[in-house]
Parts: structure tokens; sequence; C-alpha cells
């Protein structure tokens, strides 16, 4: 089985690859491509509140025919229309049209209001409620983890957080913690460094490895991200390519070829770093002109 289960510390299974609806925006559209990815073999959905598409994921998981249990269904709490979280996962399970979710999780730490005790309390009782199998969190920190956890009673099973090569570096201290307190990574956008961020350090790692294992570039990426231990979320229009993501569950990469796109990952994270650092003086040295000549105009002193 390429892309086997994951077992959570809530004792529920979650599928290691999921369909996210996150850019699908509403209509038929998403209806037809949550259908198309679950008779493609996705039984991992992955919304949230803030997509605005969780009516039309449930249209497509009630016209796919599947049972409840088949599908792992994962939404999370975004904070839209300031509504709090009792009201915001009915709302939730009511447009997903089921009685639950698998997963539940807290879309970002600024949402956690008025602070992360208080609202992880609030997820705690939506377990307890019965609404969500599990819950979790989504783009926490080392630092927002450790004051969750210092007075959860239930740990989140996950944190979903950005992951990709370019990123890993700055990400590993929450992989790390995450590892060390038995909570599952969720991986998404891992596909970044070939659709918003081409012509980088990892192109050639990249084709070196999709020449050898005869794959794309994306499922190299989707190969790597699943040997760091997370759960991949992804998307696709294409029927083609959803199958191509599932097909990825079997390659194996070795140690080299994962030490390979570490390497030009973190030479992109060191370029994208010094390029921010060079932005910034070139911003600071053209306000400080400015400054300077309006001074000089408005016959002010600066000294
Ligand atoms: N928790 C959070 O804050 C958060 C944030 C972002 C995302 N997410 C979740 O993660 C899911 C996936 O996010 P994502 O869309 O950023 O993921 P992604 O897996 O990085 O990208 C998927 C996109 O890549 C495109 N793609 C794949 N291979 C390509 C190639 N070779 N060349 C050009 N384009 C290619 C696909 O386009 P085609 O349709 O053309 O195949 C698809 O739109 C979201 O739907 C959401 O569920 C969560």
């Amino acid at each position: 089985m390429p892309w086997e289960s994951k077992k959570l510390n809530s004792g529920y299974y979650i599928p290691s690859i999921g369909f996210g609806t996150w850019t699908l925006g509403n209509g038929q559209g998403p209806i037809d491509q949550v259908e198309q990815a679950l008779e493609n073999g996705y039984n991992h959905i992955d919304t949230a509140q803030s997509y605005r598409n969780e009516g039309e994921t449930g249209v497509a998981l009630k016209e796919s025919g599947l049972s409840r249990s088949d599908v792992f269904v994962t939404t999370k709490y975004s904070g839209t229309n300031s509504l709090d979280i009792p009201t915001s996962i009915q709302n939730s399970v009511n447009s997903l049209g089921i009685s639950y979710v698998d997963l539940y999780l807290v879309h970002s730490p600024r949402l956690a209001v008025p602070d992360i005790p208080t609202c992880w309390a609030q997820m705690e009782k939506v377990k307890e409620d019965g609404l969500a199998k599990s819950i979790g969190i989504s783009n926490f920190g080392v630092e927002d983890m450790e004051i969750l956890i210092a007075s959860a009673k239930i740990k989140p099973a996950v944190n979903q957080i950005l992951l990709h090569p370019y990123v890993y570096q700055q990400q590993k201290p929450i992989l790390e913690y995450a590892a060390k307190n038995g909570i599952v990574i969720e991986a998404y956008s891992a596909l970044i460094p070939i659709t918003k961020l081409p012509g980088g350090p990892l192109d050639k790692p990249l084709n070196e490895l999709a020449a050898k294992f005869g794959a794309t570039t994306e499922q190299i990426l989707l190969a790597w991200t699943k040997a760091k231990g997370a759960v991949v979320v992804t998307t696709s229009s294409k029927k083609t390519r959803l199958q191509g993501y599932l097909a990825a569950g079997d390659i194996t990469l070795s140690s080299e070829d994962i030490a390979a796109i570490d390497a030009a990952g973190a030479l992109g994270e060191k370029k994208a770093h010094m390029k921010t650092i060079l932005k910034r003086v070139v911003v600071g040295a053209i306000a400080c002109t400015a400054v300077f000549g309006a001074c000089n105009f408005l016959g002010i002193s600066m000294l």
C-alpha cells in the first residue's frame, strides 16, 4: 500500500494523502473536482470554513455514494464571519451534510482568541460532543504548541503546516517538536518549488531524480514530503495528475536522494533570506534618501 494510513494520538487513522479544496472556488466546479478525486481513489478530503466550499464538498460526498466511514473529512475553524467555535463546527457539519468530521483544526494561531488555552478548551468540547473524531491545529509554531500543550487535556492530533524543501530548515523545529509530542505533521503546498518558485537550486536535483525514477518532478516532491513523515495535502484539477500523486507513494527515495533535495532546498532558503535582507536594506536606503531630500528641501537641519 503506497500511501499507508497513519495512526493519530486519538487512536483514529488518517490516510496519508489528502485532496484539498482551498483553490476550487464555488459552484459545480468544486463538486466535480471532489467527485473526480473520490473516483480516483482519494479517501481524504481537506476543506475549511474559509474556503467557502464545504457545501459543495458535502454534495460531492453525497453524490459519490460512498459511506461516511469510507472518507476521512477534515475541516477547519477559520474565524469566518467572526463566528465562535461551537457555532462554526455546527455550521460546518451541516454544510458538509454529515454528523461529524474526522478532523477539526484551528486554522491559525491568530484565530485562537482570546488565547490559545481558551480556544483549545472549546476544541476539546467539540471532540467531547462527538462533532469531531480528532482535533488539531494548523500553522502553529513551536511556541504556540508549547502554550497549547501546557493546558491541554487532549493533545492535538495533527499540525497542518507549510512544508516544502525551500522552507524545510525553518520548519524543522516544528517537525521535531511535533514528533516528540506524538503530533502528526500534515504538509500543505508541497509543490511550491515547481508551481511558484521554479528556476531555483531545486530544479537540478528534482529533474535528475525525476529522470532516475521515470517520474515527474511533482511526484519527487511528494515522495520527499512522505519521506519526512508528513501526511500530504495537495490538489489537482487534472485526473492524470491526481493519479500521478497517488503513484508517487511507490517512490522510495534513498538517503542520498533526500540529502540532495535538502541541500538544494537549504541553499534556496538561504538565497531567499539574503534577498529579503537586501530588499530591506534597499528600502531603508531609499526611505533615508527621501527623508534627507525632504528635509533639505524644507530647510530642516538633520544634525
Ligand atoms: N492550513 C492551511 O493554512 C493551508 C494553506 C494552504 C493549503 N492548504 C491545503 O492544502 C491544499 C493544497 O494546497 P496547494 O494548492 O497550495 O498545494 P500544492 O500541492 O502545492 O499545489 C497543487 C497545485 O499544483 C498544481 N500543479 C501540480 N503539478 C504541477 C506542475 N507540474 N506544474 C504546474 N502546476 C502544477 C496543481 O494544478 P492543476 O490543477 O493544474 O493540476 C494544483 O493546483 C489546499 O487545497 C488546502 O486544502 C492548507
